[in-house]
């Protein structure tokens, strides 16, 4: 049996929409799998009664199809689904690499990234590489669809879950179809400088690049108490903040030693808007780890 620890991961960061993403160092999935004449999955763990055993219905099941693997999955889930924290992602980035192996398929992880993506086409009707390459891959990653970038990264982190549910389908249902030129402008400006904060593990030029006009504000209103949230992060010493991949986990990007006032910030601003959450402090980590 072979087993690995798959890291959740925070898509977009505001200004990457369906393009940027970066490993965390918690929470994980952790997949083990075993040879076996055809595919079984049995999954455990956070949020685990939503989701689907039959492979046909499961990311993890997709990605064994996709590499002729068949085998015996078990799936703890670390990552809640339908959190922000690509959740979907980590099982099937943690199946691909665990059958690559099993199976001796021989791909690298940068292969592994678009068989990981049909996992994904399972669960939001499209096969986004912004979840599964960090999880792949770690560090920060720019998925452009012809392949992806990677740097090691390192800056500290927030990522806070309120205990309400958004499904990816919906959050991209209010994605807005058009917008103006001066808003790219303003988008191209602030992911070029969250790509330079990555570079120079930066969390000022970070936070700064995490703002987003376009995609992050109509998100947000599917998100009780975002913008309250939101401020109390920033006025705890965050130096950006936005929503989590589809949300509605929200991510602050922070200097060191500000993670623990900016993490009970927003639990607080979460409380007060009558949200149970809980708040992971964080890193930007290394991609999926393999164990014989
Ligand atoms: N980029 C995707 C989105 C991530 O925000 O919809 C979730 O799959």
């Amino acid at each position: 049996m072979l087993t690995v620890r798959a890291p959740a991961t925070s898509a977009n960061l505001g200004s990457g929409f369906d393009v940027f993403g970066a490993a965390l160092d918690r929470p994980a999935d952790i997949v083990r799998v075993e040879r076996a004449p055809e595919t079984t999955i049995e999954v455990t763990g956070s949020g685990s009664h939503f989701i689907p055993e039959d492979p046909e219905k499961n990311t993890a099941g997709a990605v064994a199809k996709a590499l002729d693997a068949p085998a015996r999955i078990e799936i703890d889930k670390g990552v809640r689904p339908a959190s922000g924290l690509g959740s979907s992602a980590a099982s099937a980035a943690g199946a691909a690499l665990a059958l690559n192996e099993l199976y001796d398929r021989g791909l690298s992880r940068e292969e592994l990234v678009p068989v990981a993506a049909k996992g994904e086409a399972l669960v939001s009707g499209e096969a986004h590489e912004d979840n599964v390459a960090p999880s792949l891959l770690g560090g920060f990653t720019v998925a452009t669809g012809d392949g992806v970038t990677q740097v090691d990264a390192d800056i500290p982190l927030v990522v806070c879950l309120p205990d309400i549910v958004v499904s990816t389908r919906d959050a991209r249902r209010v994605v807005p179809e058009t917008t103006s030129v001066d808003k790219v402008v303003d988008t191209v400006g602030r992911a070029a400088t969250l790509t330079v904060g990555m570079a120079r593990d930066d969390p000022a030029l970070v936070g700064k690049g995490m703002e987003d006009e376009i995609v992050t504000p109509a998100r947000a209103e599917l998100i009780d108490g975002y913008d309250a949230v939101r401020e109390a992060a920033l006025n705890a010493g965050a130096t950006g903040v936005t929503v989590s991949g589809a949300g509605p986990g929200v991510i602050a990007a922070c200097r060191e030693n500000t993670r623990r006032d900016v993490a009970s910030a927003m639990l607080d601003a979460f409380d007060d808007a009558g949200i149970d959450s809980r708040a992971y402090q964080s890193r930007i980590a290394d991609g999926a780890e393999l164990f014989h």
